[in-house]
């Protein structure tokens, strides 16, 4: 038996009919048709199947579709204009920070939701921030990197802000 829902994902409306044991990444890889989101294993252990429920990143995996009604939902594919990159997504591929590409939606939905919290993440933030993130590829070096130079140029509008006594 389905259920009628609606779910909003990356800004648009989807008027779904779900069964109530769907997880949200079935739901909105199978029915949306939105495959940026990976399932891995299925079990809440490997981050790929991040995304961001009203902000905050979560393993849709293990997260009930008819539970994010009324929430927004935020997939890879809405991190930046399509056929745009963000300023993140362009930093790991400057950083060596994809292989296989299998975990990077997930680590750019960590990684998102890190850099738009207040203030210049350390290594340590955001290492302790893509914990829940498993790449088999990259040794997670390139990653991090990708971040923090992140990180360290949206900092510095308001570093030299501070510099000018603004
Ligand atoms: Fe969801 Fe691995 S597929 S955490
Ligand atoms: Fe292959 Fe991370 S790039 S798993």
């Amino acid at each position: 038996m389905r259920v009628a829902a609606t779910l909003k994902v990356n800004g648009t409306l989807y008027p779904l009919e779900i069964e109530p044991h769907a997880s949200l990444l079935r739901a909105v890889r199978e029915q949306i048709a939105l495959t940026g989101a990976k399932e891995g294993c299925d079990d809440s252990e490997c981050g790929a199947c991040m995304m961001l429920l009203d902000g905050e990143p979560v393993n849709s995996c293990s997260y009930l579709a008819l539970q994010a009604q009324g929430r927004e939902v935020t997939t890879v594919e809405g991190l930046a204009p399509p056929g745009e990159l963000s300023d993140l997504q362009r930093a790991f591929l400057e950083h060596g920070g994809v292989q296989c590409g299998f975990c990077t939606p997930g680590m750019l939905i960590s990684a998102t939701a890190l850099l738009r919290r207040p203030g210049t993440p350390s290594e340590e933030e955001v290492r302790t921030a893509l914990a829940g993130n498993l790449c088999r590829c990259t040794g997670y070096e390139g990653i991090v990197n990708a971040v923090l130079a992140v990180a360290r140029s949206r900092s510095e509008p308001l570093e030299s802000a501070r510099t000018r006594g603004a």
